[in-house]
């Protein structure tokens, strides 16, 4: 279903120009962009409705070694074009997504020798802008180095926002803090903004390729400044022309879901680039996983080695006997010995444990139906795994293995990186050493037919549609926070915030289904997960990955298979996706449609406070009967007192029906509706 696209281009002599506010407004003209010099100064500014939105905000550059390239510009010519596109994902939360926005295109010249040329891309959609800087190839400008972007989003009031601090030493694994605007730090993207309760922004970046990534920094007088993540040496990117720098992206939304619901990033990213597709598959999987960070087997090698040829074979049975399609290994290559965390030149990723025979666990695995995931834990020594990475994945490949997850477990600015001199210099997790080294790694992956779910990743800014084998990401705490962190985990209302704000980046692994909620009989400190066991459910309606987990241990799931049936049904790759309520940090439900049959899942959760929601069922087919499975909250269920209170009923709804959930206190509801018999 391609719609055609129309393109309309003016360009006009600067002259006229020096006087004019140049302007685009959305498909549905309710958002607008204006672009102006002034004295010779780039500004640009957003309203929606009428109501400015993002007040004049400075554009530019600070080049080394250069005059800055952000004042002294004359406007060369603009064009205004139209696109209109619906096209398809390779898999996803919503199968086909409509492309539509106006673009304004600002051609710029410095006006002063040696005419540095600047362009800048705007596109206003009826869900969001963005913009993006181009430095287009010309003589006298070709290598340079980008000191600082002085982007600035300058919004209009103290407004209540989400946000993670950037530059620490545990990466983006932080609870989110909701504050007004003026007590910010230098915070991560996506970052989230309620301006009032029908309207909601959030700002991040789209096609993060080749540049160091976006944090926001608090300048005051809710004056938003882009702030680079730099190199050792203090620059923020090393580039030459033609460059273009990632989109700068603000999603407009009159409903908290609707910042869900938008599609811009995705949108701001180019075509799938791959031509065989064919190895690509969204799936559900188990693994030897949850038994460490519980402790109850140890990734190094010795008398609890959780990744023995024995324990993978029980894995795989359980896997083929519920149909699942892949079993994560975790410690089966050598270099768990010790503290890896500090230790990662040590990781081989080709050599196992002598108790570890991998031949004979993918052939087992073959046998049964199943695949192996393969895991490169780095440890964060990136030359260590760069110099191993093409035998990784070949010998992988070579086993039938077309998953791996990745892991950069390391501190702060700690990536040793060897510089043209010889010296090791230590590089953030995410700047643009780091960005060129997720890209490397994805395409060498393709290259082996192999899907990457990446852990302490860089964060997602769309690439999944340019490169549909980057599945997932963790890039955020996820489950095994609760297994261990000693602040007791993640809080009932992390997974109420994390969809406005981690997860509008992309999928996230954070690998729910946690059915031994104490898990007291494996006791390493005093930790629990912290919902019900309905909100377990929830989760895989909720939190979209298309590789999703099921991450307990198989005895807990044989110990409750009336459960653990819908972790069997639920889908992980969807046609549409809804949101029917949601406030941030309080509660949300989703509800989504199977890509593959006619059946529609809901997941609703609640944070600490017990809730009881409406929900009209009008996304059904009208005029069709279904079957509800209900897995809900027990009548005393409680994620404190009572959390494994679980009641699964069943009744007949069709799209008139409204449905009322009771949520308890940490709890949620999961629901699948099929076609009734
Ligand atoms: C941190 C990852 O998030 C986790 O899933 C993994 O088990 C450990 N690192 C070890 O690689």
């Amino acid at each position: 279903m391609m719609r055609k696209l129309i393109s309309v281009v003016f360009v006009i002599a600067f002259q006229f120009l020096q006087a004019q506010n140049l302007q685009i407004t959305s498909p549905d003209e309710k958002i607008a962009i204006s672009f102006q010099l002034d004295e010779g100064v780039p500004f640009y500014n957003v309203s929606r409705s009428g109501t400015e939105i993002i007040k004049k905000s400075k554009l530019g550059f600070i080049i080394k070694d250069q005059k800055p390239l952000d004042s002294n510009f004359k406007i060369e010519s603009h064009e205004i074009n139209s696109f209109d596109e619906t096209w398809t994902q390779v898999w996803g939360e919503e199968k086909n997504i409509r492309n539509h926005f106006n673009q304004l295109k600002v051609s710029l010249t410095d006006d002063s020798s040696p005419k540095r040329k600047l362009n800048i891309f705007f596109r206003a959609y009826d869900d969001g802008i963005a913009f993006r800087y181009e430095i287009p190839e010309q003589e006298s400008f070709n290598n340079f180095e980008i000191m600082d972007e002085i982007t600035e989003f300058v919004l209009t009031g103290n407004y209540s926002s989400w946000w993670i601090k950037a530059y620490q030493w545990n990466r983006y694994e932080y609870l989110y803090q909701n504050s007004p605007l003026d007590g910010i730090d230098t915070v991560h993207t996506p970052f989230t903004v309620e301006v009032n309760d029908s309207l909601y922004l959030s700002f991040h970046e789209a096609a993060l390729v080749d540049y160091s990534s976006l944090t926001l920094e608090n300048m005051g007088n809710h004056v938003l400044k882009a702030n680079l993540v730099p190199w050792s040496d203090g620059t923020k990117v090393k580039a030459s022309a033609p460059m273009k720098s990632p989109w700068r992206t603000v999603q407009i939304s009159e409903t908290p879901g609707g910042l869900i619901t938008s599609y811009l990033i995705l949108n701001l990213n180019e075509p799938n680039k791959l031509d065989d597709i064919s190895w690509i598959k969204p799936q559900k999987y188990i693994g030897i996983w949850w038994e460490m960070h519980i402790n109850k087997s140890t990734w190094a090698s010795g008398e609890k080695h959780g990744a023995t040829t024995e324990n993978t074979k029980r894995y795989i049975d359980f896997a083929a006997k519920h149909g699942f399609d892949g079993v994560l290994v975790e410690g089966w290559n050598e270099g768990w010995d010790g503290d890896w965390t500090a230790n990662g030149e040590i990781f081989s990723f080709t050599k196992s444990y002598p108790d570890f025979n991998l031949d004979e666990v993918t052939d087992y695995a073959a046998s049964k139906g199943v695949k192996l995931i393969g895991h490169h834990e780095t440890g964060a020594a990136v030359l260590n795994y760069e110099k191993q990475m093409e035998d990784a994945f070949a010998l992988y490949h070579k086993h039938g293995v077309n998953t791996v997850k990745t892991g950069y477990v390391g501190w702060g600015q700690n990536i040793k990186r060897v510089d043209e001199e010889g010296n090791i210099q230590k590089e953030w997790h995410h700047g643009q050493f780091m960005v060129r080294h997720y890209q490397k790694v994805v395409e060498t992956a393709a290259k082996y037919h192999i899907m990457i779910d990446a852990h302490e990743p860089i964060k997602d800014t769309g690439l999944r549609r340019t490169w549909p084998n980057f599945m997932t990401r963790e890039g955020a705490r996820g489950q095994e926070y609760d297994a261990w962190s000693d602040d007791g985990g993640n809080p009932p209302d992390h997974t109420t915030i994390i969809p406005f704000t981690r997860l509008l980046s992309g999928p996230m692994d954070f690998t729910p289904g946690i059915f031994d909620i104490l898990f007291e009989d494996d006791p390493p400190v005093d930790n629990r997960v912290n919902t019900t066991l309905a909100k377990q459910l929830a989760h895989y309606v909720v939190l979209y990955s298309p590789l999703q987990m099921s991450a307990d241990l198989p005895e807990n799931y044989e110990a409750n298979l009336g459960a653990f049936k819908f972790i069997k049904d639920v889908p992980v790759d969807w046609e549409f996706t809804r949101v029917p309520n949601a406030k941030i940090g309080d509660y949300i439900t989703i509800v989504r449609k199977d890509r593959s049959s006619e059946d529609w899942y809901l997941g609703s959760i609640t944070d600490e406070n017990a809730r009881n929601l409406k929900v009209k069922l009008d996304f059904l087919t009208p005029g069709k009967k279904y079957t509800a499975e209900i897995y809900k909250d027990g009548a005393n269920a409680d994620w404190k007192t009572n959390p494994l209170e679980i009641e699964i009923t069943s009744q007949i709804v069709d799209s008139n029906t409204e449905m009322e959930l009771k949520l308890a206190p940490g709890g949620g509801q999961a629901i699948r509706f099929s076609p009734a018999k």
